[in-house]
């Protein structure tokens, strides 16, 4: 494993941030640490990258004891913060060179890798450029070039696209994918679900410090919901008239006046539905269940304790 933690505590104060994780994390994978605002994600990571000290537990990555030695650990990895940090007034081939020298990176080395990262994370066009006037973009993949300086075996990634535009996204997503192809292990966390699905091979949905439920993404939505999503539009009153006509056990989640029913079939329902005469059935969307879908059903669609 490249990331073990055996029942890892953090508390603040009064406030357990993190309760008595187990986290067991294979290399060559890209796994997403899922979860609502302060459910303990990048605390996790600050443990496993050894900017903070658990309470109680262990963590391991590379099979060493971070407590022990946390230099040899922070040099075989990589991290992006959830916020950039870079000098703002230096361009971005000035902080890729702070921060190798940082690596204790020395010529012709630094200039061979800061070239590498230039290419990789598309950085030429404002190579020179101070980074306080760059795009949020454009620094996102600075940051990211900055964690790569040092050609780590494990990259922690804390909500690296957030705030980005679709075309960004996307293209931070094929350079991650790119990574992990070269065999790289990639820790991330992201609110976007779509991003979780697609780049990751194990997910954890976390809240209130704990895992609720961890693995491969389409596994863990078989495991907890159903295949498909029915979306109808529906009142209280219609949604008791067809949760009447459906078995006892059917999942469902109500967002806002819309009631969604998960089922491996949608077909197989459709003349119970059509029954409740709750709709004309014009209005109701049928869909696959997705990663957003689990989400909101293990973590509870509220906003209780996102302090
Ligand atoms: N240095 C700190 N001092 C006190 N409390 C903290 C500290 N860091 C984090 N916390 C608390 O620990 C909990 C977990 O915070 P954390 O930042 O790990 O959440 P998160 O899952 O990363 O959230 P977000 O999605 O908003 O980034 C929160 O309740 C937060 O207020
Ligand atoms: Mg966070």
């Amino acid at each position: 494993m490249i990331v073990r933690l055996c029942g890892v505590t953090k508390r603040f104060g009064e406030r357990v941030a993190v309760d008595e994780l187990d986290l067991e994390i294979a290399p060559g994978i890209c796994f997403g640490l899922l979860g609502p605002n302060g459910a303990g994600k990048t605390t996790t990571l600050r443990m496993i990258y050894g900017a903070t000290e658990p309470t109680g537990g262990r963590v391991e990555v590379f099979g060493i004891d971070i407590a022990a030695n946390p230099r040899a650990v922070r040099a075989r990895l990589g991290v992006t913060l959830q916020d950039n940090v870079m000098i703002d007034p230096l361009d971005p081939v000035e902080n890729l060179k702070v921060f190798g020298r940082y690596h204790l990176l020395r010529e012709p080395e630094l200039g061979r890798r800061i070239e590498y990262l230039v290419d990789f994370l598309e950085l030429g066009s404002h190579a020179g450029v101070p980074v306080r006037n760059l795009s949020g973009g454009f620094k996102r993949r600075l940051a990211i070039a900055m964690s790569l300086m040092n050609d780590p075996e494990l990259l922690i990634l804390d909500e690296p696209t957030t705030g980005l535009d679709p075309a960004v996204r996307l293209a931070l997503w094929a350079k991650i994918r790119d990574l992990r192809a070269a065999g790289k292990t990639v820790l991330l966390t992201t609110h976007y679900m779509d991003e979780a699905q697609r780049l990751c091979d194990r997910v954890a949905v976390m809240a209130g410090g704990r895992i609720l439920a961890d693995g491969h993404p389409e596994e863990l939505i078989a495991r907890h919901l159903a295949r498909q999503a029915i979306e109808v539009d529906c009142n209280g009153d219609g949604e008791r008239r067809i949760r009447a006509v459906l078995p006892p056990e059917t999942r469902h989640l109500r967002a806002g006046g819309r009631l969604i029913l998960y089922v491996d079939d949608a077909s197989a329902v459709t003349p119970q539905l059509d029954g409740a005469a709750v709709d004309d059935g014009c209005g109701r969307t049928i869909r696959p269940t997705n990663l957003e879908d689990l989400f909101l059903h293990l973590t509870g669609a509220s906003l209780e304790g996102g302090a």
